[in-house]
């Protein structure tokens, strides 16, 4: 049962537009559990892809994989659950496995199974534990947690995310071409909001934040404004 006490905060929206960083930003201010639920879709891409799975034939095999894939976050064991934002499968990390191209197109692809949604539903419910709790995702505000009190929809215009990934990958050395970076986006963005299952988009009672024109620290200010609205003070 969803709480005063251990609110929940959704922030939902496509690829790219900046809810990672919004949400464990958040989830450090207010000192609340962080679910990253992506990185969830990512590990079980990547484990299917090991296993020789194909996710257009392979569904059900994929399905009872996710129900008992070992993944864990390394934020999960530290007191300060922002400062390790590990991803481990079993005892091997993970966390740059998970985000190369080919994971994530597994990510997308798995995603869209819904015996795999169902059996990874009760996992990501179990994250709210007693502090409150920031979840990132497509459907945490319409399906995982129908009830929290604040749901954000945040997004950008396609050009704008794929600006944003191609300035922070060219910062990290690696190569990209924008207009790849954008056909990418383009590709996913459509295989997230027209499945059937669980598609990407906003709950009827979302506030959709719109930050193509805005900075990091803006989003953050107004979705504090928001929290001290919809949940009170923290
Ligand atoms: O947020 P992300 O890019 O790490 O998500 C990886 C993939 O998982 C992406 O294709 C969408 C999918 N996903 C989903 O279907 N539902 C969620 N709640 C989170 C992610």
């Amino acid at each position: 049962m969803l709480s005063a006490a251990r609110p929940v905060i959704t922030i939902d929206g496509p690829s790219g537009s900046g809810k990672g960083t919004i949400a464990s930003r958040l989830a450090q201010r207010l000192g609340f559990t962080l679910l990253d639920s992506g990185a969830l879709y990512r590990v079980l891409g990547l484990a299917a892809l090991r296993a020789g799975l194909k996710p257009e034939e392979d569904q059900e095999a994929i399905a009872a994989l996710a129900a008992d894939l070992p993944i864990h976050f390394g934020r999960a064991v530290t007191d300060a659950p922002w400062k390790d934002d590990s991803v481990w499968l079993g005892a091997e990390e993970v966390s740059l496995a998970i985000r190369t191209d080919e994971a994530s197109a597994w990510a997308s692809l798995v995603a869209a199974i819904p015996a795999v949604r169902a059996s990874l539903l009760q996992r990501q419910r179990d994250f709210l534990g007693d502090a409150g709790l920031v979840a990132d995702g497509r459907d945490m505000g319409t399906t995982v947690f129908p009830e929290a009190p604040l749901k954000v929809f945040l997004t950008a215009s396609v050009e704008a995310r794929a600006e944003r990934r191609h300035k922070q990958l060219i910062a990290k050395g690696i190569d990209a071409i924008l207009s790849a970076l954008l056909r990418e986006l383009q590709e996913r963005d459509a295989r997230d909001t027209q499945r059937s299952a669980s598609p990407l988009r906003a709950a009827e009672d979302a506030i959709t934040i719109d930050s193509t024109d805005m900075s990091i620290e803006q989003v953050m200010a107004q979705i504090e404004e928001l929290i001290a609205i919809k949940i009170g003070k923290h």
